[in-house]
Protein backbone atom coordinates (compact mmCIF):
# COMPACT_ATOMS: atom_id res chain seq x y z
CA UNK A 1 0.00 0.00 0.00
CA UNK A 2 1.29 3.80 -1.27
CA UNK A 3 1.72 5.90 2.04
CA UNK A 4 -0.71 8.74 1.52
CA UNK A 5 -0.10 12.48 0.78
CA UNK A 6 -2.35 15.56 1.42
CA UNK A 7 -2.34 18.08 -1.39
CA UNK A 8 -3.83 21.20 -1.24
CA UNK A 9 -5.79 21.22 -4.19
CA UNK A 10 -6.96 24.60 -5.93
CA UNK A 11 -7.88 22.87 -8.94
CA UNK A 12 -5.73 24.86 -11.51
CA UNK A 13 -2.84 23.11 -13.71
CA UNK A 14 0.01 23.16 -10.77
CA UNK A 15 -1.80 21.89 -8.53
CA UNK A 16 -3.60 19.36 -11.09
CA UNK A 17 -0.28 18.14 -12.52
CA UNK A 18 0.58 17.79 -8.88
CA UNK A 19 -1.25 15.10 -8.45
CA UNK A 20 0.00 13.15 -11.16
CA UNK A 21 3.59 14.10 -10.20
CA UNK A 22 2.91 13.27 -6.70
CA UNK A 23 2.08 9.26 -7.71
CA UNK A 24 5.13 9.49 -10.59
CA UNK A 25 7.59 10.70 -8.42
CA UNK A 26 7.19 9.77 -4.85
CA UNK A 27 4.48 6.61 -5.47
CA UNK A 28 2.04 8.36 -2.88
CA UNK A 29 -1.61 8.60 -2.98
CA UNK A 30 -2.79 11.78 -3.11
CA UNK A 31 -5.82 13.22 -1.19
CA UNK A 32 -6.67 16.40 -2.02
CA UNK A 33 -8.01 18.98 0.13
CA UNK A 34 -9.91 22.36 -1.31
CA UNK A 35 -10.23 25.35 1.16
CA UNK A 36 -12.95 27.49 0.41
CA UNK A 37 -12.16 30.85 1.94
CA UNK A 38 -14.20 33.02 -0.12
CA UNK A 39 -13.21 31.98 -3.36
CA UNK A 40 -16.77 31.96 -5.09
CA UNK A 41 -15.74 29.16 -7.31
CA UNK A 42 -17.72 25.91 -8.29
CA UNK A 43 -15.92 23.44 -5.45
CA UNK A 44 -18.11 20.31 -6.78
CA UNK A 45 -16.71 20.63 -10.10
CA UNK A 46 -13.22 21.07 -8.72
CA UNK A 47 -13.58 18.38 -6.64
CA UNK A 48 -14.47 16.07 -9.38
CA UNK A 49 -11.38 17.05 -11.72
CA UNK A 50 -8.89 15.92 -8.69
CA UNK A 51 -10.55 12.49 -8.88
CA UNK A 52 -10.52 12.45 -12.67
CA UNK A 53 -7.20 13.20 -12.59
CA UNK A 54 -6.07 10.39 -10.00
CA UNK A 55 -6.47 11.82 -6.40
CA UNK A 56 -8.09 8.51 -4.30
CA UNK A 57 -10.41 11.64 -2.19
CA UNK A 58 -11.01 14.92 -2.81
CA UNK A 59 -12.46 16.43 -0.01
CA UNK A 60 -14.02 20.13 0.09
CA UNK A 61 -13.84 22.17 3.43
CA UNK A 62 -15.71 25.39 3.79
CA UNK A 63 -13.75 27.50 6.04
CA UNK A 64 -15.41 31.15 5.44
CA UNK A 65 -16.71 31.19 9.27
CA UNK A 66 -13.12 30.12 10.65
CA UNK A 67 -11.62 32.38 8.31
CA UNK A 68 -13.64 35.44 9.29
CA UNK A 69 -13.26 34.64 12.91
CA UNK A 70 -9.89 33.25 14.03
CA UNK A 71 -8.03 35.36 10.68
CA UNK A 72 -9.79 38.18 9.34
CA UNK A 73 -11.92 40.23 12.13
CA UNK A 74 -8.27 39.59 14.38
CA UNK A 75 -6.23 41.35 11.92
CA UNK A 76 -9.38 43.85 11.56
CA UNK A 77 -8.95 44.84 14.66
CA UNK A 78 -4.76 45.03 14.13
CA UNK A 79 -5.65 47.87 11.93
CA UNK A 80 -2.89 45.24 9.53
CA UNK A 81 -1.81 46.65 6.36
CA UNK A 82 1.53 45.31 5.53
CA UNK A 83 3.75 48.17 4.08
CA UNK A 84 1.09 50.47 4.74
CA UNK A 85 -0.96 48.81 1.95
CA UNK A 86 -1.88 45.62 1.57
CA UNK A 87 -4.66 43.89 4.25
CA UNK A 88 -2.71 40.70 3.76
CA UNK A 89 -5.79 38.69 2.68
CA UNK A 90 -3.35 35.75 0.92
CA UNK A 91 -0.85 36.42 3.81
CA UNK A 92 -3.68 35.48 6.42
CA UNK A 93 -5.24 32.37 4.95
CA UNK A 94 -1.74 30.20 4.77
CA UNK A 95 -1.92 29.35 8.18
CA UNK A 96 -5.38 28.45 8.11
CA UNK A 97 -4.77 26.31 5.24
CA UNK A 98 -1.97 24.66 7.19
CA UNK A 99 -3.80 23.73 9.50
CA UNK A 100 -7.15 22.16 7.79
CA UNK A 101 -4.26 19.99 5.91
CA UNK A 102 -2.90 18.57 9.13
CA UNK A 103 -6.25 18.12 10.21
CA UNK A 104 -6.74 16.42 6.92
CA UNK A 105 -3.53 14.50 7.32
CA UNK A 106 -4.52 13.12 10.73
CA UNK A 107 -7.86 11.53 9.63
CA UNK A 108 -6.98 10.31 6.70
CA UNK A 109 -3.65 8.64 8.47
CA UNK A 110 -1.60 10.74 5.71
CA UNK A 111 2.64 10.85 6.31
CA UNK A 112 3.00 13.87 4.64
CA UNK A 113 1.10 17.38 3.49
CA UNK A 114 1.83 18.96 -0.11
CA UNK A 115 1.13 22.22 -1.27
CA UNK A 116 1.30 24.17 -5.13
CA UNK A 117 3.97 27.24 -4.04
CA UNK A 118 7.05 27.82 -5.70
CA UNK A 119 10.03 28.44 -4.00
CA UNK A 120 9.85 32.03 -4.82
CA UNK A 121 7.20 33.19 -2.80
CA UNK A 122 5.71 33.76 0.27
CA UNK A 123 3.16 31.32 0.11
CA UNK A 124 5.64 28.63 0.51
CA UNK A 125 7.16 29.81 4.12
CA UNK A 126 3.57 30.52 5.87
CA UNK A 127 2.69 27.32 4.88
CA UNK A 128 5.92 25.20 5.84
CA UNK A 129 6.49 27.03 8.91
CA UNK A 130 3.37 27.01 9.94
CA UNK A 131 2.45 23.04 9.14
CA UNK A 132 5.94 22.41 10.54
CA UNK A 133 4.59 24.17 14.27
CA UNK A 134 1.51 22.13 14.01
CA UNK A 135 2.84 18.33 12.91
CA UNK A 136 6.52 18.32 12.65
CA UNK A 137 6.27 14.70 12.27
CA UNK A 138 4.30 15.44 8.63
CA UNK A 139 6.57 15.83 5.91
CA UNK A 140 6.24 18.69 3.61
CA UNK A 141 6.68 18.19 -0.31
CA UNK A 142 6.04 21.33 -2.91
CA UNK A 143 6.24 19.53 -6.11
CA UNK A 144 6.44 23.37 -8.15
CA UNK A 145 9.59 24.02 -6.21
CA UNK A 146 10.92 20.99 -7.16
CA UNK A 147 10.27 19.70 -10.30
CA UNK A 148 11.78 22.70 -11.91
CA UNK A 149 9.51 22.94 -14.86
CA UNK A 150 8.64 26.52 -17.04
CA UNK A 151 4.80 26.76 -17.75
CA UNK A 152 4.93 25.13 -20.95
CA UNK A 153 6.34 21.89 -20.11
CA UNK A 154 4.01 22.53 -17.13
CA UNK A 155 1.29 22.51 -19.69
CA UNK A 156 2.84 19.76 -22.12
CA UNK A 157 2.71 17.50 -18.86
CA UNK A 158 -0.68 17.98 -18.71
CA UNK A 159 -1.26 17.19 -22.04
CA UNK A 160 0.76 13.54 -22.00
CA UNK A 161 -1.12 12.78 -18.94
CA UNK A 162 -4.65 13.85 -20.17
CA UNK A 163 -5.17 16.68 -18.03
CA UNK A 164 -7.49 19.11 -18.97
CA UNK A 165 -5.79 22.39 -19.21
CA UNK A 166 -7.93 25.30 -18.61
CA UNK A 167 -8.31 27.72 -20.98
CA UNK A 168 -7.42 30.43 -18.49
CA UNK A 169 -3.81 29.20 -18.85
CA UNK A 170 -3.35 31.69 -21.76
CA UNK A 171 -4.11 34.47 -18.93
CA UNK A 172 -0.40 35.64 -18.07
CA UNK A 173 -1.89 36.44 -14.40
CA UNK A 174 -1.04 34.15 -11.42
CA UNK A 175 -4.59 34.97 -8.52
CA UNK A 176 -5.25 34.13 -5.20
CA UNK A 177 -8.50 35.43 -3.75
CA UNK A 178 -10.71 34.96 -0.99
CA UNK A 179 -12.82 37.40 1.72
CA UNK A 180 -10.08 39.54 2.47
CA UNK A 181 -9.35 40.41 -1.33
CA UNK A 182 -8.08 38.80 -4.39
CA UNK A 183 -3.55 39.13 -5.45
CA UNK A 184 -3.12 39.67 -9.49
CA UNK A 185 0.71 38.41 -10.02
CA UNK A 186 2.91 38.29 -13.04
CA UNK A 187 2.06 39.20 -16.52
CA UNK A 188 2.83 42.61 -17.76
CA UNK A 189 2.11 43.81 -14.07
CA UNK A 190 5.91 42.54 -14.00
CA UNK A 191 6.97 45.93 -15.53
CA UNK A 192 6.42 47.89 -12.25
CA UNK A 193 6.19 51.20 -14.88
CA UNK A 194 2.90 49.55 -16.89
CA UNK A 195 -0.33 50.45 -15.81
CA UNK A 196 -2.32 47.72 -14.44
CA UNK A 197 -4.55 46.31 -17.80
CA UNK A 198 -8.46 46.67 -16.62
CA UNK A 199 -8.67 43.56 -17.50
CA UNK A 200 -6.63 42.11 -14.45
CA UNK A 201 -9.63 43.73 -11.83
CA UNK A 202 -12.42 41.71 -11.38
CA UNK A 203 -14.25 42.92 -7.95
CA UNK A 204 -13.70 46.54 -8.96
CA UNK A 205 -15.34 48.77 -11.42
CA UNK A 206 -13.20 50.90 -13.36
CA UNK A 207 -13.23 54.83 -11.07
CA UNK A 208 -14.14 56.50 -14.21
CA UNK A 209 -17.12 53.69 -14.73
CA UNK A 210 -18.64 54.02 -11.42
CA UNK A 211 -21.97 55.29 -10.87
CA UNK A 212 -22.30 59.25 -10.78
CA UNK A 213 -23.58 59.40 -7.64
CA UNK A 214 -21.87 58.50 -4.62
CA UNK A 215 -23.36 55.90 -2.12
CA UNK A 216 -23.11 55.93 1.82
CA UNK A 217 -23.16 53.48 3.99
CA UNK A 218 -22.94 53.38 7.64
CA UNK A 219 -21.14 50.44 9.53
CA UNK A 220 -21.70 49.52 12.84
CA UNK A 221 -18.94 48.20 15.15
CA UNK A 222 -19.06 46.22 18.49
CA UNK A 223 -15.71 45.63 20.29
CA UNK A 224 -13.88 46.37 17.21
CA UNK A 225 -16.58 43.68 14.83
CA UNK A 226 -18.17 45.06 12.89
CA UNK A 227 -21.76 44.08 13.04
CA UNK A 228 -24.13 46.06 11.15
CA UNK A 229 -24.53 47.60 7.24
CA UNK A 230 -26.54 50.52 7.10
CA UNK A 231 -28.23 49.14 10.79
CA UNK A 232 -29.08 45.57 9.41
CA UNK A 233 -27.10 42.97 11.65
CA UNK A 234 -24.95 40.46 9.41
CA UNK A 235 -23.28 37.84 10.26
CA UNK A 236 -19.21 38.44 9.53
CA UNK A 237 -18.71 36.33 5.94
CA UNK A 238 -21.89 38.02 4.48
CA UNK A 239 -20.99 41.72 6.09
CA UNK A 240 -17.89 41.41 3.93
CA UNK A 241 -19.49 39.89 1.10
CA UNK A 242 -22.01 43.03 1.20
CA UNK A 243 -19.30 45.84 1.08
CA UNK A 244 -17.07 43.86 -1.62
CA UNK A 245 -19.92 44.48 -3.74
CA UNK A 246 -21.19 47.92 -2.48
CA UNK A 247 -17.24 49.36 -2.71
CA UNK A 248 -16.10 47.36 -5.80
CA UNK A 249 -19.35 49.08 -7.93
CA UNK A 250 -18.08 52.37 -6.92
CA UNK A 251 -14.41 51.27 -7.97
CA UNK A 252 -13.08 51.27 -4.16
CA UNK A 253 -10.11 48.73 -3.51
CA UNK A 254 -7.30 48.86 -6.07
CA UNK A 255 -3.81 49.17 -4.08
CA UNK A 256 -0.73 48.65 -6.45
CA UNK A 257 2.06 47.50 -4.51
CA UNK A 258 6.01 47.38 -4.87
CA UNK A 259 6.26 44.99 -2.05
CA UNK A 260 9.28 43.77 0.19
CA UNK A 261 8.85 39.62 -0.01
CA UNK A 262 10.15 37.78 2.85
CA UNK A 263 12.53 36.06 0.42
CA UNK A 264 14.21 39.11 -0.53
CA UNK A 265 12.54 40.02 -3.58
CA UNK A 266 11.13 43.27 -4.52
CA UNK A 267 7.41 42.17 -6.12
CA UNK A 268 4.89 44.13 -7.87
CA UNK A 269 1.71 42.85 -6.35
CA UNK A 270 -1.67 44.19 -7.31
CA UNK A 271 -4.83 43.89 -4.89
CA UNK A 272 -8.45 44.38 -4.91
CA UNK A 273 -9.75 44.76 -1.58
CA UNK A 274 -13.01 46.71 -1.59
CA UNK A 275 -14.12 45.08 1.80
CA UNK A 276 -11.09 45.19 3.85
CA UNK A 277 -10.39 49.05 2.69
CA UNK A 278 -13.62 50.24 3.72
CA UNK A 279 -13.62 48.32 7.17
CA UNK A 280 -9.79 48.87 7.72
CA UNK A 281 -10.66 52.28 7.09
CA UNK A 282 -13.97 53.15 9.35
CA UNK A 283 -12.32 50.58 12.26
CA UNK A 284 -9.39 53.48 12.98
CA UNK A 285 -11.58 56.46 12.42
CA UNK A 286 -13.98 54.83 15.40
CA UNK A 287 -10.77 53.93 16.91
CA UNK A 288 -9.84 57.69 16.41
CA UNK A 289 -12.88 58.68 18.59
CA UNK A 290 -12.57 55.65 21.26
CA UNK A 291 -8.98 55.42 22.15
CA UNK A 292 -6.50 58.23 23.84
CA UNK A 293 -3.83 59.53 21.70
CA UNK A 294 -1.46 57.56 23.45
CA UNK A 295 -3.49 54.19 22.70
CA UNK A 296 -3.41 55.31 18.89
CA UNK A 297 0.07 55.83 18.91
CA UNK A 298 1.06 52.45 20.83
CA UNK A 299 -1.44 50.66 18.87
CA UNK A 300 0.01 51.97 15.21
CA UNK A 301 3.10 50.34 16.15
CA UNK A 302 1.64 47.26 17.19
CA UNK A 303 -0.36 47.16 14.07
CA UNK A 304 3.37 47.42 11.81
CA UNK A 305 4.34 44.42 13.97
CA UNK A 306 1.26 42.50 13.56
CA UNK A 307 1.30 42.93 9.83
CA UNK A 308 4.71 42.03 9.52
CA UNK A 309 4.34 38.86 11.26
CA UNK A 310 1.36 37.80 9.32
CA UNK A 311 3.32 38.71 6.34
CA UNK A 312 6.30 36.68 7.26
CA UNK A 313 4.34 33.12 8.43
CA UNK A 314 4.86 33.69 11.70
CA UNK A 315 0.72 33.13 13.17
CA UNK A 316 1.65 30.02 15.64
CA UNK A 317 3.96 31.81 17.79
CA UNK A 318 4.50 32.99 21.14
CA UNK A 319 4.68 37.18 19.62
CA UNK A 320 1.66 36.26 17.90
CA UNK A 321 -0.20 35.32 20.64
CA UNK A 322 0.29 38.08 22.57
CA UNK A 323 0.39 40.85 20.58
CA UNK A 324 -3.29 39.37 19.48
CA UNK A 325 -4.22 39.23 23.28
CA UNK A 326 -3.16 43.40 23.31
CA UNK A 327 -5.41 43.79 20.19
CA UNK A 328 -8.26 42.50 21.73
CA UNK A 329 -7.53 44.07 24.91
CA UNK A 330 -7.61 47.45 23.36
CA UNK A 331 -11.17 47.33 21.08
CA UNK A 332 -13.24 47.32 24.82
CA UNK A 333 -14.46 50.57 23.44
CA UNK A 334 -14.22 50.07 19.96
CA UNK A 335 -18.37 50.09 20.17
CA UNK A 336 -20.08 52.68 17.44
CA UNK A 337 -20.51 53.80 13.69
CA UNK A 338 -18.85 55.16 11.14
CA UNK A 339 -20.66 56.66 7.65
CA UNK A 340 -18.66 56.75 4.39
CA UNK A 341 -19.09 57.76 1.32
CA UNK A 342 -18.06 56.01 -1.61
CA UNK A 343 -17.73 58.11 -4.98
CA UNK A 344 -15.21 57.15 -8.23
CA UNK A 345 -12.59 54.98 -6.48
CA UNK A 346 -12.55 56.30 -3.07
CA UNK A 347 -13.81 56.16 0.30
CA UNK A 348 -14.01 58.82 2.63
CA UNK A 349 -15.08 58.82 6.12
CA UNK A 350 -18.05 61.85 6.81
CA UNK A 351 -19.03 61.13 10.17
CA UNK A 352 -19.19 58.67 13.78
CA UNK A 353 -20.45 58.26 16.69
CA UNK A 354 -20.29 56.12 19.59
CA UNK A 355 -21.42 55.79 22.89
CA UNK A 356 -17.89 55.88 24.30
CA UNK A 357 -16.87 58.03 22.27
CA UNK A 358 -14.22 60.48 23.99
CA UNK A 359 -14.55 63.59 21.91
CA UNK A 360 -16.52 66.41 23.89
CA UNK A 361 -18.13 68.88 22.19
CA UNK A 362 -17.76 71.42 25.31
CA UNK A 363 -14.08 70.64 25.07
CA UNK A 364 -13.86 71.17 21.51
CA UNK A 365 -15.98 74.01 20.52
CA UNK A 366 -15.50 77.83 19.87
CA UNK A 367 -19.16 79.09 20.29
CA UNK A 368 -20.81 79.30 23.68
CA UNK A 369 -20.93 76.10 25.10
CA UNK A 370 -16.92 75.94 25.82
CA UNK A 371 -15.82 74.65 29.29
CA UNK A 372 -12.40 74.73 28.42
CA UNK A 373 -10.09 76.83 30.37
CA UNK A 374 -8.51 78.56 28.40
CA UNK A 375 -6.47 80.81 31.20
CA UNK A 376 -4.72 77.37 32.16
CA UNK A 377 -2.98 77.38 28.93
CA UNK A 378 -0.25 79.83 30.32
CA UNK A 379 0.58 77.99 32.94
CA UNK A 380 0.59 74.68 31.07
CA UNK A 381 2.82 76.47 28.10
CA UNK A 382 5.44 77.63 30.55
CA UNK A 383 6.00 74.57 32.10
CA UNK A 384 6.37 72.77 28.67
CA UNK A 385 8.24 74.92 27.03
CA UNK A 386 10.98 74.61 29.96
CA UNK A 387 13.20 72.82 28.47
CA UNK A 388 12.74 74.49 25.38
CA UNK A 389 13.91 77.79 26.90
CA UNK A 390 16.72 76.29 28.52
CA UNK A 391 18.15 74.58 25.82
CA UNK A 392 17.98 77.39 23.41
CA UNK A 393 19.39 79.91 25.93
CA UNK A 394 22.72 77.26 26.78
CA UNK A 395 23.12 75.45 22.74
CA UNK A 396 21.14 78.03 20.70
CA UNK A 397 18.12 77.44 18.33
CA UNK A 398 19.78 77.11 14.57
CA UNK A 399 19.16 79.88 12.41
CA UNK A 400 17.21 78.71 9.22
CA UNK A 401 20.38 79.73 7.04
CA UNK A 402 22.30 77.13 8.59
CA UNK A 403 20.05 74.39 7.46
N1 LIG B 1 2.19 39.06 -2.43
C1 LIG B 1 1.08 38.55 -1.71
C2 LIG B 1 1.52 37.78 -0.51
O1 LIG B 1 2.64 37.45 -0.40
C3 LIG B 1 0.16 37.76 -2.59
C4 LIG B 1 0.63 36.42 -3.01
C5 LIG B 1 -0.30 35.85 -4.02
N2 LIG B 1 -0.11 34.47 -4.16
C6 LIG B 1 -0.41 33.81 -5.29
N3 LIG B 1 -0.26 32.54 -5.25
N4 LIG B 1 -0.79 34.41 -6.37
O2 LIG B 1 0.76 37.52 0.37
Amino acid sequence: MSDKVVLAYSGGLDTSVAIRWLKENYNMDVVAVTVDVGNERDFSSIRQKALDVGAVKALVVDAKELFVKHFILPALKADALYEGQYPLATALSRPLIAKLLVDAARTEGATAVAHGCTGKGNDQVRIDVSVNALAPDLKIIAPAREWGMTREETISYAQGYGIPVPVTVSSPFSIDENLWGRSIECGVLEDPWVEPPGEVFTWTKSPGEAPDSPSYVEIGFEQGTPVTIDGQKLDGVSLIQKLNELAGGHGVGRIDHLENRLVGIKSREVYEAPAAMVLLQAHQALQGMTLSKEQLRFKQKVAVEYADLVYNGLWFTSLHRDLAAYIQSSQRFVTGTVRLKLYKGSSSVVGRKSPSSLYSYGLATYDKGDVFDQSASVGFIHIWGLPVRTQAQVQGTGSLEEG
